[in-house]
């Protein structure tokens, strides 16, 4: 293909692409990551693009920016599929897909409002996986609630 049509942003110097992002769901990855334009970091973002493999994407760019575990375990859980490449020098350095963690603290609003973590003086929240077939559920551990990814996704702390 010719390069009008398929270079859509430039490459970048140092920093971070999260590629096959859920389709749409690039503002969320921001938004977990709580980059705003007053954050100071040059950011593109391509949105419903299509990947290699025919579906669509959504890719988010983030120059001079290093990941967090816990920023890591964010992107996860809002799209397991995506993908890290750690650029230096206009060379990516390393590429890895997202894995979604084993244990969450700290990071999501148990949904049972009665739940120890939610009360006046709150309590941590700790989630475990928990794997069947092919889903993945999040359980409390302090009441016991399991909450799919979808619930967890909504219900990660702002
Ligand atoms: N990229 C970038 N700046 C660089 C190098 C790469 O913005 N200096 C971006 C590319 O534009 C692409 C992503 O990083 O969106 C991954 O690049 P690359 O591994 O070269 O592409 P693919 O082989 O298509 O990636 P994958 O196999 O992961 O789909
Ligand atoms: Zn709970």
């Amino acid at each position: 293909m010719t390069e009008e049509k398929t270079l859509k942003i430039s490459k970048i110097e140092d920093g971070i692409v999260i590629d096959h992002i859920k389709a749409g769901s690039a503002m969320e990855v921001l938004s977990v990551l709580k980059i705003t334009s007053r954050s100071g970091f040059t950011v593109s973002m391509l949105m419903n693009v299509r990947s290699s493999n025919g579906s669509l994407k959504d890719i988010v760019k983030i120059e001079k920016k290093i990941l967090k575990k816990k920023e890591l375990d964010l992107i996860s859980m809002v799209s397991p599929d995506a993908t890290i490449n750690i650029v230096e020098k206009f060379a990516i350095t390393e590429k890895f897909r997202v894995s979604l963690p084993e244990n969450v603290e700290d990071l999501i609003k148990c949904q049972n409002q009665n739940c120890i973590t939610n009360a006046k003086e709150p309590v941590k929240s700790v989630f475990k996986r928990e794997k069947t077939g092919s889903r993945n559920n999040y359980r409390c551990q302090y009441c016991e609630r399991t909450m799919s990814l979808e619930e967890i996704r909504n219900s990660i702390i702002k």
